[in-house]
């Protein structure tokens, strides 16, 4: 393990100090948690494929010209990162009802939406993540007019740019939660694409099944979270059908 200093524990991940001044380490842990916290498991193998699988995309972000935190992968469990300002939202963007917009709206599960639908949840897990509009973003400071555009603007292509690459590996893209940074180079700051995404933060239903290959395998207790992760991964191209 590593003897770089921690800087933070999430429940699925941990940032560790750089090599080089502003940057971290982005260590992916196995653990597994829903409802904030209350549910929580351990599953053997689910670090490894979150890493791969959450490279694999930021790298094709990255040549697309979507700005991101990702540097390159260290190895098994862990990616060189750039030091950013996390914003304290969580972005989701829904194509089709799933999760808590059903529960909210009383909308069906698996209807698809007449369009794509940006929503923002303030961080803050004493408060269980609630969902605020940008009125509440921009009054309380926690992101300005022009920050809010550049994310809107950067979900919708990150969303049109997942939805191709998963339909062309059979996979529907229900749902997913970006996070985003501001990062501070010499006298400029720009707003670039942080966390990570992956089968914990997205819904992926099979095309041909409507199986679920993502983090709901979990919260439902439907078992076979990391057979489903390794699908994803086998069907992206990252892993050989033997690995
Ligand atoms: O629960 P909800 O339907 O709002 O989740 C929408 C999407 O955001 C899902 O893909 C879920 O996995 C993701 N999400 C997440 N982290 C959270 C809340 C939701 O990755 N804290």
């Amino acid at each position: 393990m590593s003897r770089r200093r921690r800087l933070y524990e999430g429940k699925a991940k941990v940032l560790y100090e750089g090599p080089e001044p502003g940057t971290l380490v982005q260590h992916f842990k196995d653990d597994a948690t829903a409802g904030n916290g209350e549910k929580h498991e351990v599953i053997d193998g689910k670090g490894v494929l979150n890493n791969r699988i959450s490279e694999f995309i930021f790298t094709h972000l990255n040549e697309l010209g979507i700005p991101t935190h990702f540097i390159k992968r260290m190895n098994m469990r862990e990616q060189l990162i750039r030091e950013v300002e996390i914003i304290p939202l969580e972005v989701v963007v829904r194509n089709v009802a799933a999760g808590s917009i059903c529960k909210r709206l009383g909308v069906e599960s698996g209807t698809r939406l007449p369009r794509s639908i940006i929503e923002f949840y303030y961080k803050d897990d004493k408060l269980n993540d609630p969902i605020v509009a940008e009125e509440h973003i921009t009054a309380f400071g926690w992101a300005n007019p022009q920050e809010l555009d550049d994310i809107m603007s950067m979900a919708v292509r990150i969303n049109d740019f997942l939805c191709g690459l998963f339909m062309s590996a059979g996979i529907q893209l229900i749902d997913f939660k970006i996070e985003f940074g501001r990062l501070y180079e010499e006298d400029t700051m720009r707003i670039v694409l942080a966390d990570e995404i992956s089968p914990d933060s997205c819904r992926l239903w099979d095309i041909k099944t409507q199986n679920k290959l993502d983090k709901d395998r979990f919260r439902q207790d439907l078992g076979g979270l990391v057979d489903a992760y390794r699908e994803v991964a086998q069907r992206l191209g990252i892993l050989s059908e033997a690995d």
